[in-house]
């Protein structure tokens, strides 16, 4: 009796577990990206270097621009951008890698040092952002 009844409350945890796994997967894999691409400049905890180069730990750049944020880790980014009140004028050459890879390192940092989302970043939406969208 007691058995089954924790079988059955153990249940949506499982299925919770299945869902999350393939997320889980991306952000590991995204994990080694970043540590191979962009730790030397957004450092061990996305905390970035003063002035230089902007945080990704609590950045309210990468919250609120979301198509902007992938755009960048895509194609790379230069000019004015402002990231948690201070502006950067600066240069983030084209870090060179796959669709598959600025998912799965948008997931990692999305999920990493206290920055959360409610929609995991897909293949898709990556590659349905470009060099020229504009309003967005
Ligand atoms: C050589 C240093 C360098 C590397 C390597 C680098 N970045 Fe950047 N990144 C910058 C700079 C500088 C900017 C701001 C550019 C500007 O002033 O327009 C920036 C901006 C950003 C932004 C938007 C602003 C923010 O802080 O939210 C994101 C997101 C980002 N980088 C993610 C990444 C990711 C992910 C990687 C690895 C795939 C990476 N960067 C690799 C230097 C770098």
């Amino acid at each position: 009796m007691f058995v089954k009844i924790g079988i059955l409350l153990l249940l949506p945890f499982v299925y919770m577990f299945f869902q999350d796994e393939t997320l889980l997967k991306s952000i590991e894999r995204g994990q080694k990206v970043y540590e191979q691409a962009c730790i030397k400049c957004h450092k061990q905890n996305g905390e970035g270097v003063a002035k230089f180069f902007p945080p990704l730990a609590n950045s309210d750049y990468l919250r609120d621009q979301r198509v902007q944020s992938i755009r960048a880790v895509k194609f790379g980014q230069r000019g004015k951008i402002t990231v948690n009140g201070i502006t950067y004028n600066s240069q983030m050459l084209p870090p060179g890698l796959k669709d598959e890879e600025v998912t799965d390192v948008m997931n990692y940092i999305l999920h990493s040092w206290g920055n959360k989302t409610e929609k995991p970043v897909t293949l898709e939406e990556v590659q349905s952002v470009n060099r020229i969208d504009v309003g967005n």
